[in-house]
């Protein structure tokens, strides 16, 4: 499972949850170390689904997941562990997701517009990660501040603006079956039409078939469950198209269309 565990609870001096220790650190301190690779995107797009899949079946939405709140266990191959759950948050029928939480770049819309919402919003931040690692993003979207109250009313509408240039500059990228995963599933500007984590995890496998990869290598993962199988067979044809088209371990490989 790509969920950081606690392994212990102190009382004394300082209530305190002890996790497991990650000598690695986070993920965004491994990619300015050593840049994610367009092969270790999709391994973390997988993990993520997984642990998103395990978290919102459960009504939990994480609302703060970014790049600095995964954990790396090893490079080479990527392995990630989703962690810091501060602001994470269980839905029920009495407790709803209102709060203006998270971190700016990796915002849903409709947070921004203060909208009711739902654990959806974790699809939306992992699909802006991942357009961060195998396409790039624009320079000003790097603000990483919290939120202050008194800056939610400009915010907001600079927060909508800034989320609809995400999906267009997704929209502008020449197909492959990554890009399409994010357009059509994840980096959807209305909640509805994003799809659960488990979805996406068996659209991209459809995806993939119809691309006519095959797979020629053995399953790197080794879930019991079918969702891992299932996974695996995505990230492995994905990354088979992506060998296939531009060889192994390159970064930023897509071309813009130009009109
Ligand atoms: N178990 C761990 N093993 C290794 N490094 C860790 C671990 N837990 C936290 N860190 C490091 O500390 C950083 C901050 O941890 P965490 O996100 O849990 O705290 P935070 O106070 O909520 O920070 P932020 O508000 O920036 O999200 C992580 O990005 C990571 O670099
Ligand atoms: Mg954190």
């Amino acid at each position: 499972m790509h969920i950081a565990k606690v392994v212990d609870f102190v009382e004394t001096p300082t209530p305190s949850l002890v996790m497991e220790y990650f000598p690695l650190g986070n993920l965004e301190d491994q990619n300015r170390e050593w840049p994610i690779t367009m092969e270790e995107t999709l391994d973390l797009l997988f993990q993520c689904l997984v642990a998103l899949n395990y978290l919102h079946l459960r009504n939990v939405g994480h609302r703060d997941l970014k790049p600095a709140n995964l954990l790396v266990e090893g490079r080479n191959p990527l392995s990630v562990k989703l962690a810091d759950f501060g602001l994470a948050k269980v839905e029920t029928a009495k407790s709803h997701m209102k709060s203006f939480v998270g971190t700016l770049q990796y915002c849903a819309p409709e947070v921004y517009l203060g909208k009711r919402y739902t654990p959806s919003v974790d699809l939306w931040a992992l699909g802006v990660i991942v357009l961060e690692y195998a396409y790039g993003l624009l320079a000003e979207a790097r603000g990483r501040r919290r939120m202050d109250n008194d800056q939610c009313v400009s915010m907001k509408k600079r927060g909508a603006a800034w989320c609809q240039c995400l999906v267009d500059e997704a929209n502008d990228w020449d197909l492959d079956p990554l890009i399409d995963l994010l357009t059509v599933a994840m980096l959807r500007i209305d909640p509805e039409e994003r799809l659960p984590a488990g979805q996406c995890l068996k659209k991209g496998a459809i995806w993939s078939f119809s691309m006519g990869t095959t797979l020629t290598q053995e399953v790197p993962y080794r879930q019991s469950k079918w969702i891992g199988k299932v996974g695996s067979v995505i990230m492995t044809t994905l990354r088979l198209s992506y060998w296939r088209l531009f060889g192994a371990n390159q970064r930023l490989p897509m071309r813009k269309v130009v009109e």
